[in-house]
């Protein structure tokens, strides 16, 4: 029992001890971390490799939309507001009908959240090999989504600027999830 108690806690602490390890790449310049110099953000601290890499990260955070919209709890409830709206849209609904919806909301707000401008990494599918099995979606379906974007965002009070700025990024999404061919700039 003993043996099994300090088990337990070795195995706890090395979780609590891999969750907290403080980066070692500096994020904004890709040199080593110095770890005495840090930023908390969304109760996570990141080290950086220079004062003026710390300094480009805290303003890319304010400039970010992810920001602006609220951080992570909007983000969240934004994500889980829009799927009550499209699990009940006539015009695609079924293509969710063997979805994981847990697993669904979870990947789009990471999606989400990193496409605004989260500092955190989106290791989902990318967004042509996500609906590559959706051979039947077009124009219409993509902007049935946008649509219940746009109405969840207003329905949270987001301004209207911000809004237009938002379904600008998820545009940028619009071919590679249509599986059509690039547009060239
Ligand atoms: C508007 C832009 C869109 C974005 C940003 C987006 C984002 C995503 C993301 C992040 C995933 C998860 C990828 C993964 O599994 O790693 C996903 C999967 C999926 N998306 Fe979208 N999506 C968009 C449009 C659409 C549209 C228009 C439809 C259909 C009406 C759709 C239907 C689906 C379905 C059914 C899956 C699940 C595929 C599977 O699990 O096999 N998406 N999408």
């Amino acid at each position: 029992m003993k043996k099994l108690v300090i088990l337990f806690l070795v195995t706890f602490s090395l979780q609590a001890m891999a969750q907290d390890a403080l980066n070692t790449v500096c994020p904004i310049s890709g040199k080593p971390a110095n770890p005495n110099i840090t930023t908390v953000y969304e109760g996570k601290t990141f080290a950086f490799a220079e004062e003026a890499c710390r300094k480009k990260f805290e303003a890319d955070r304010a400039a970010s939309l992810y920001q602006q919209l609220g951080g992570k709890a909007a983000i969240d409830a934004a994500v889980d507001l829009f799927y009550t709206k499209v699990l009940v849209d006539d015009r695609v609904k079924h293509f969710f009908d063997d979805v994981n919806m847990d697993r669904q909301r979870r990947k789009q707000k990471t999606f989400l959240s990193f496409a605004l401008g989260a500092p955190i990494k989106y290791e989902g599918k990318d967004m042509r090999t996500a609906h590559a099995n959706l051979p039947d979606l077009n124009d219409s379906h993509f902007n049935a989504i946008a649509e219940h974007l746009k109405a969840t965002l207003e329905e949270l009070k987001v301004n209207q600027d911000l809004i237009t700025k938002v379904l600008a990024v998820v545009e940028t999404t619009r071919d590679d999830v249509l599986n059509r061919p690039k547009k060239a700039n």
